[in-house]
């Protein structure tokens, strides 16, 4: 059984989380704020890899604190030149620091084990090229893609609405009762059930050019 442990930080009002399993302590990091060390120092933690949903600066901040040992895992197609002198650059000015490498080799069907949970990697390109989303029965890491309260942007420079409506389409097609973990709690809003959140997303499909 995995605990998720949602980590709300002010800047940015970015969601991160620490996937725990309840019987190893065996955690996956998701999107780490700057703040995490003072997260990882609440828990008992076998920490396997941190994930990046994307590759925004936003989400990657606390990656510094992982330099060497633990892996940082996101999807090939977040490689882009253009996204990794962006990080690089946001990186170097705000902690005057080089970001730790990630490892691009994160892939649509992969499957991670948590304890005796297999959590399954689907790539939900449209926000940008490489975002992607981590889903187990009943809840859904959503990143950038999907919030509480509507969808990702997908008309910033990596985005593309083409993409965003079929990842949503996908989205859709997970049972009624999966709680979405967003990376933003935009409008004071955390998490959601997706039978709640349908009604916005298909009218956000719609409203898509
Ligand atoms: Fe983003």
């Amino acid at each position: 059984m995995i605990d998720v442990i949602q980590i709300p930080t002010t800047r940015f009002t970015l969601l991160s989380y620490i996937l725990k399993d309840q019987e190893t302590g065996e955690a996956l990091v998701i999107d780490p704020p700057k703040e995490i060390g003072r997260w990882l120092e609440r828990e008992t933690l076998n920490i396997l890899a941190v994930i990046n949903t994307h590759t925004h600066p936003d989400h990657t901040q606390g990656n510094l604190f992982f330099h060497g040992g633990i892996p940082i895992l996101a999807h090939p197609a977040e490689k882009s030149f253009m996204l990794r002198a962006i990080n690089s650059i946001y990186t170097l000015l705000s902690s005057r620091k080089t970001q730790p490498k990630i490892d691009f080799s994160l892939n649509e069907g992969n499957h991670l084990s948590l304890g005796d949970t297999t959590i399954e990697v689907i790539h939900t390109p449209g926000h940008s090229p490489g975002s992607v989303c981590l889903y187990w029965p009943g809840n859904l890491i959503a990143g950038d893609t999907v919030f509480a309260v509507g969808i990702g942007r997908s008309d910033i420079p990596g985005g593309n609405n083409t993409m965003m409506k079929q990842s949503l389409e996908r989205i859709l097609e997970l049972p009624e009762d999966t709680l979405l973990w967003p990376g933003h709690f935009y409008d004071e809003k955390y998490c959601a059930r997706l039978r709640d959140s349908r009604r916005t997303i298909v009218w956000c499909m719609n409203n898509l050019l």
